[in-house]
């Protein structure tokens, strides 16, 4: 999709379709009143008449309305003007794309950059149209043998700024939505691929082509006789029971200071957890090809780095295997030795997330990093707390876990912080390892992240835990490519706080 922006006054554009917005109990926004005044109170009328409420989903399509230059005008109903979220913004353009898709117009002029939305100023607002039409327009068909066409694709769509003042930002703005909007694209790919085909060594290719793509991108691969020799013995005991042999991906940014300490982005890359020896049940099993969507948020968040090239340095490690019940596979009950020297009771193989993730975490400090935030889809409990809304936060360092809560409420992309006390920590008391893998009954997402905190002393760190936001299941069934806008956002916000 192209995307640009323009200032100038509805009526005089030259394209197939205006996009204008209109407000519940029939209001009139800026640029409505600018086309009603330019064909003698033809809006006005039509609202009069009940054509249009304004209520939030409402929708009118006119052709050549008199005094225009465009092919079309696409009224969209935004609600009550006061109310508007950056949800409801989501929403409008939603529809405003579903819309158009049954029209003929290709090139779009969208106005909806009026609509005030709490807090949020027109860079917001460009950014997130491009995220949210992308979002919108997103297929995966890659493994279709027919593929649909549709007949008139949307190609072009260009925002109004107010003057010419704003086109500067404006255009950045569209930049960085693009390059956000990529990410989260890459993000949907890799998650949506089944676990035949992305398997570690699939991920570990598609991050060193990445490394190609952006030639400020250094990407490097450890193999399994690699991690041997580090210690890494509790990775790569989920990896034994599985022919697919792992991979720790680590992709090094490093456009910023060479003093500046590095901010890493761990991701969890189970590209398939089947449980292992703790078999899961086989209902919706296939979803557990969504277990590598932290790695591919970490993939994606690095290429949308890469593509803004923000000065900035920022490491991504994705600790990659495939979890399955093989005969060498861990058994409830085994002993492994991480690269920390912490020895660990595997006594639920399916909680295999953080037996990756500890070595990844301790592997980390090598990069004397920032700050360390890992993401995973790590625990079914998070679902139940949380649901499908916010990820999931744990922090050992509260500045830290502030500024992913306030990246998440600009992005729109959004977590929840839980808390990670040292009374939870008894529950990962085992009788022969210094630590058992999992927690037993009770605040599961809590005592996950309470054995990755055990990994984690040496650095500021926080934890998302992502297995409620990661992917949708049911008919709508997919990768969101989530939480590359919240990471996106937070490495926009500390590039901002240092200015
Ligand atoms: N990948 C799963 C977590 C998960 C489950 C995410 C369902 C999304 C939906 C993880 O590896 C896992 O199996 N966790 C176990 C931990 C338990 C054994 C302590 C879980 O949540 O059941
Ligand atoms: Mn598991
Ligand atoms: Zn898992």
């Amino acid at each position: 999709m192209e995307y640009s922006v323009k200032s100038g006054n509805p009526e005089k554009q030259r394209i197939g379709c205006v996009v204008i917005p209109v407000y519940a109990s029939r209001k009139l926004s800026i640029s409505a009143k600018i086309i009603d005044k330019a064909s003698n109170g033809y809006i006005s009328n039509l609202i009069r008449r009940g054509e249009i409420e304004g209520d939030l989903g409402n929708t009118l399509l006119l052709h050549n309305v008199e005094n225009t230059l465009c092919d079309r005008v696409l009224l969209i109903g935004c609600g009550r003007e006061k109310d508007i979220t950056v949800n409801t913004f989501y929403k409008i353009n939603h529809t405003m794309v579903k819309t158009l898709q049954s029209t003929g117009a290709t090139e779009i002029a969208s106005y909806l950059t009026e609509i005030t939305v709490k807090r949020k100023d027109i860079n917001w607002k460009i950014k997130h149209s491009i995220e949210a039409i992308d979002e919108e327009l997103y297929k995966f068909n890659q493994l279709k043998s027919k593929k649909e066409e549709t007949r008139r694709p949307l190609r072009k769509f260009i925002f109004s700024v107010n003057g010419r003042g704003q086109l500067m930002q404006g255009e950045l703005a569209v930049r960085h939505g693009m390059a956000t909007s990529a990410g989260i694209h890459l993000a949907k790919d890799l998650g949506n691929l089944p676990g035949n085909i992305c398997t570690p060594t699939y991920l570990a290719a598609q991050a060193k082509k990445l490394s190609k793509q952006h030639s400020k991108i250094k990407t490097s691969v450890l193999e399994e006789s690699d991690m041997k020799k580090l210690g890494m013995g509790s990775l790569l005991s989920v990896s034994i029971g599985s022919r697919q042999p792992a991979k720790l991906i680590t992709m090094e940014y490093m456009a910023g200071d060479k003093k500046q300490a590095p901010i890493v982005f761990v991701g969890k890359g189970v590209t398939f957890d089947s449980g292992g020896i703790s078999l899961k049940p086989g209902g919706g099993m296939d979803e557990m090809k969504y277990d590598m969507c932290g790695a591919a948020s970490v993939i994606g968040v690095m290429n949308a780095i890469a593509e803004m090239q923000l000065a900035i340095n920022v490491v991504g490690i994705v600790p990659t295997v495939e979890n399955m019940p093989d005969g060498l596979a861990s058994r409830p009950g085994d002993i492994v030795t991480s690269m920390s020297g912490q020895t660990i009771e595997i006594l639920n193989t399916d909680a295999e997330g953080r037996l990756i993730l500890c070595d990844a975490l301790t592997y980390a400090e090598k990069f004397n990093p920032d700050v360390v935030i890992d993401i995973a889809t790590l625990t079914g409990a998070c679902v139940v707390a949380l649901g499908a809304h916010p990820a999931g936060l744990l922090s050992n360092h509260n500045p830290l876990a502030n500024d992913l809560l306030s990246a998440g409420q600009a992005s729109g992309d959004r977590c929840w912080q839980l808390p990670l006390w040292d009374d939870y920590q008894d529950q990962l008391k085992s009788n022969f390892a210094d630590m058992a893998n999992i927690g037993g009954k009770g605040a599961g997402t809590i005592t996950a992240a309470c054995f990755l905190s055990r990994f984690t002393k040496k650095y500021h760190w926080a934890h998302l835990d992502i297995a409620g936001v990661a992917w949708k299941s049911g008919t709508h069934k997919g990768a969101t490519g989530r939480p590359v806008g919240l990471l996106a956002q937070y490495v926009l916000d500390r590039l901002d706080s240092e200015k």
